[in-house]
């Protein structure tokens, strides 16, 4: 089938991508820097001429309410729209374990995106997953105070981007399902380890600090709001696993 993967040069997009072609699968790759800009909406349906699916792991980096609403707004507007005339039959989408619990910060823009797509004409799947063992690189590399890397205070427990991508892929070859169900990884961690760990393996002796997130978003990355609940599936690979040079 042909699958139209947004946010395909994302942390997870790339592992969607290399999933998708695994199982021949004809991938239409949609970021900035493969021409298409999800927020121009001329741009997103020409690219989705022909897709049977669009799977949407698109992000913008901000823990901004109001950017991360305007973005997920847009974006996934543009995306429904463009499915629509094209005759898309699945629209899936990422999302993050249990953010309904605190839809503040860049959260609020996920459950606003969740929203439009639950509410939209396109039949649909939504996969929550928890934060990918990747996240302990961008944290750190989005963190940067001067020389210092500043981390949020948060328990955590992170599942492989590869596992959540394999998901995602055997989600498009099925019919369209509403929620699925959660996907996590397998032990909870501190944030704070996974980036202490991932920075000393790339040989970086920059100081790491923990700082408490203001507002409803870091209360729950703090009380384990986000971690999740016992029905969740859990993936197989953990951090440490993950980090062993393959
Ligand atoms: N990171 C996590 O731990 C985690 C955990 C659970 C769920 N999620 C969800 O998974 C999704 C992907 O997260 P991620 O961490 O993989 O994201 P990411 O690494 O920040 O990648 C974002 C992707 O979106 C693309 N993008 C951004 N703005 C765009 C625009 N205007 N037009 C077209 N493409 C655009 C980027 O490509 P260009 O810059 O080239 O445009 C890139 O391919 C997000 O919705 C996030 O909420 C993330």
């Amino acid at each position: 089938m042909r699958i139209a993967i947004a946010g395909a040069t994302g942390a997870v997009g790339v592992h969607v991508v290399d999933v998708a072609r695994r199982r021949a699968h004809d991938v239409v790759a949609l970021s900035r820097a493969q021409g298409v800009d999800l927020l121009d909406a001329r741009a997103v349906a020409r690219a989705l001429e022909g897709a049977d699916a669009v799977i949407d792991v698109s992000s913008i980096a901000t823990t901004s309410q109001a950017a991360s609403m305007a973005y997920f707004e847009a974006s996934t507007a543009n995306l429904l729209a463009g499915g629509e005339t094209a005759g898309v039959t699945h629209h899936i989408v990422l999302s993050i374990v249990n953010i309904d619990r605190a839809p503040s910060g860049y959260y609020a823009g996920k459950v606003l995106q969740e929203r439009l797509v639950s509410d939209g004409l396109v039949p649909w799947s939504i996969l929550r997953a928890t934060q990918f063992h990747e996240f302990a690189g961008q944290i750190y590399e989005r963190g940067r105070i001067g020389p210092v890397h500043a981390v949020p205070i948060m328990r955590t427990q992170p599942v492989a981007a590869s596992e959540v991508a394999e998901r995602l892929v055997e989600l498009a070859e099925s019919d369209a399902r509403g929620r699925a169900r959660d996907l996590a990884g397998p032990r909870e961690e501190r944030l704070i380890d996974l980036v202490r760990a991932s920075a000393s393996a790339a040989g970086s002796r920059a100081p790491i600090i923990s700082i408490p997130l203001p507002g409803g978003m870091g209360a729950a990355m703090r009380s384990g709001a986000l971690l999740p609940g016992p029905d969740a599936q859990l993936g197989t690979l953990t951090f440490t696993e993950w980090m062993r040079p393959r």
